[in-house]
């Protein structure tokens, strides 16, 4: 079974788009012939990189957990922890350092943007954190002889930036690590803002209006879809290019009911978009009533969720100890007294 590594930052709360996106695919694998031996982690230490709230971090690390297993994520099948209570990656993380150049990073175009976009940061007064943001991504994929990363098209510079470390390292300290392949969704991957229909949904989005949470009540999603920006003309037709109001509540309704885009736009091909929106907020409604009511039964019993967490830290550990041993024998480090 291939061994597949994917990463979550805790900021803000679960939406739409990672929902549709990323999570529910994961779920849908576990109990797919083409099972995967799969590894999830709720990346706090990332989240720390930009400026946040200390509190805000704890509630969201532990909420984003939760509603991983309130999606379906099976931590008997696949292996779900948080990034911080296994220590080896930050550990890698400096070891990389040593490998990763200064030129490199500082071409990161997530971190360009990140370091003009904030406000109140000057270019001097981003952290080092920030600039080294693609490093600890290496380091949390090496760490497990990881062979897939499904990560959104975003990412594709920092996936490549892991496979050029592995090399690197590699070929100055021998073979140590398994060269990474990311793979990227095609249908489904991009649900996009619904007030802004040509950047993705997020959840630091201008209006809240944009953005469905997983926690929305059913109201609050009806009232999005409701106000969701439509295009000119009143005909519903998947056309991303001229239509891309319409064509992302395509997207999303495909999504949520498992049916192509084909085949949800000939059913409404003859509808206004009014009672179109409707249906589509109908089925939205309906496919996050379930992981709502496991969100709240889970919630009720934040013990569980971390005997749940602990579990996993624990598994993680022990696979993440075998690799590093490796790598401090190949950069000379002595070993790690047991
Ligand atoms: N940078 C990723 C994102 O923003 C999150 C992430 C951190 C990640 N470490 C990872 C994704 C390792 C995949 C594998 O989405």
């Amino acid at each position: 079974m291939a061994r597949v590594f994917s990463g979550i930052k805790p900021t803000g709360e679960m939406q739409l788009g990672n929902y549709v996106g990323a999570v529910r695919r994961w779920v849908a694998q576990q109990h797919a012939p083409d099972q995967v031996d799969a590894i999830y982690c709720v990346v706090d230490l990332h989240a720390m990189t930009v400026p946040y709230d200390p509190a805000e971090l704890t509630g969201s690390t532990r909420r984003l957990a939760t509603m991983l297993l309130a999606a379906g994520i099976d931590p008997d099948v696949s292996l779900l922890f948080v990034q911080s209570q296994v220590s080896q990656h930050a550990e890698l993380c400096w070891i990389l350092n040593n490998v990763a150049t200064f030129g490199e990073l500082r071409r990161m175009t997530q971190f360009k943007d990140k370091s003009v976009q904030h406000s109140g940061v000057t270019p001097e007064s981003v952290t080092a954190g920030l600039f080294d943001y693609p490093v600890l991504m290496a380091a949390d994929i090496l760490l497990y002889d990881t062979e897939e990363v499904p990560i959104g098209d975003d990412q594709r510079q920092h996936l490549e930036l892991s496979r050029d470390l592995a090399m690197r390292f590699n070929h100055r300290f021998g073979n140590t690590f398994v060269v990474p392949k990311g793979t990227f969704p095609t249908t489904g991957a991009r649900i996009m803002d619904l007030q802004n229909p040509t950047s993705k949904m997020s959840k630091s989005a201008d209006s809240p209006l944009g953005t469905i949470l997983l926690l929305d009540d059913p109201a609050a999603i009806t009232k999005k879809i409701k106000s969701a920006v439509t295009d000119s003309g009143s005909e519903v037709r998947y056309d991303p290019e001229n239509k891309p109001g319409v064509s992302n509540l395509l997207e999303i309704l495909a999504a949520v009911t498992d049916q192509t885009i084909p085949t949800v736009e000939a059913e409404f091909s003859g509808s206004g978009y009014g009672a179109f929106k409707a249906a589509v907020a109908e089925a939205v409604v309906e496919s996050l009533r379930p992981v709502q009511k496991r969100y709240e039964t889970l919630a009720a019993d934040p013990v569980e969720v971390e005997r749940i967490l602990a579990n996993g830290a624990q598994r993680a550990e022990a696979l993440a100890a075998v690799v590093m041993q490796r790598v401090r024998r190949a950069v000379g480090l002595l070993p790690r007294p047991l």
